[in-house]
């Protein structure tokens, strides 16, 4: 019963709440997730959002990806800031219609199989590569390259994903192999553990 009643919250929030983005299968988000994208948001497969968390800019997130709890991808130009005379909470915001500063053409891209620890922010406009891990409590400003830890504020590379490039290659080559014997995958809420 329980998990009927959850299957029917996410078939809500999928194809009701936001069904102005597009959501990929297996689609699990906490509670208090909060999605705005003013052109477009498009997540992928097996995506995991933890609760309190919020996305805020036009993105594109890959498949496998998880968004531990409290994590924000927020708009660096929200509120035009450089309107001369005007204080920043009565200037423009990149929510109205007839915004025209910077941002507009901001796409934040995070690539399939990222995990983003608990409470990181991350700045829209930015790349995070393939298979990369953002450490608890991290405010990314730069783009983050694939198969790398990065940590902090600001984020900076801590160290590679992997621990030698052999390992990573093999990692590369197995994964195809991973992927397809989990095209049944039902997600997180179907595992007993
Ligand atoms: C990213 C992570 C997996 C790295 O773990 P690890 O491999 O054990 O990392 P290490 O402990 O070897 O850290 C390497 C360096 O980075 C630093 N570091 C690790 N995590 C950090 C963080 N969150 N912020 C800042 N620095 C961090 C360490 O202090 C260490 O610094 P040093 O070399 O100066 O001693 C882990 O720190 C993390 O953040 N996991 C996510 C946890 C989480 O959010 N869980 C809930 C969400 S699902």
């Amino acid at each position: 019963m329980k998990q009927f009643i959850k299957q029917l919250r996410f078939l809500y929030l999928v194809k009701f709440k936001w069904r102005k983005y597009k959501i990929g299968r297996n689609f699990y988000a906490g509670v208090r997730v909060y999605f705005w994208a003013r052109e477009k948001l498009m997540i992928g497969n097996n995506f995991y959002i933890g609760r309190d968390s919020q996305i805020e800019t036009d993105s594109i997130i890959g498949d496998n990806v998880i968004f531990g709890n409290k994590v924000a991808i927020v708009g660096r130009y929200d509120h035009h800031y450089q309107k001369v005379g005007v204080p920043t909470r009565l200037a423009p915001r990149i929510r109205d219609k007839n915004y025209n500063w910077k941002g507009l053409d901001q796409l934040t891209i995070i690539e399939d199989d990222v995990w983003i620890g608990y409470g990181s922010v991350i700045m829209g406009g930015i790349r995070i590569g393939k298979g990369s891990i953002v450490a608890a409590g991290s405010v990314v400003t730069k783009d983050v390259e694939p198969f790398s830890i990065y940590a902090g504020n600001p984020a900076r590379k801590i160290k590679s994903r992997f621990d030698s490039p052999d390992e990573l290659e093999k990692h590369i080559w197995l994964e195809e192999q991973i992927l397809a014997s989990h095209k049944n995958y039902r997600g997180v809420e179907s595992i007993d553990v």
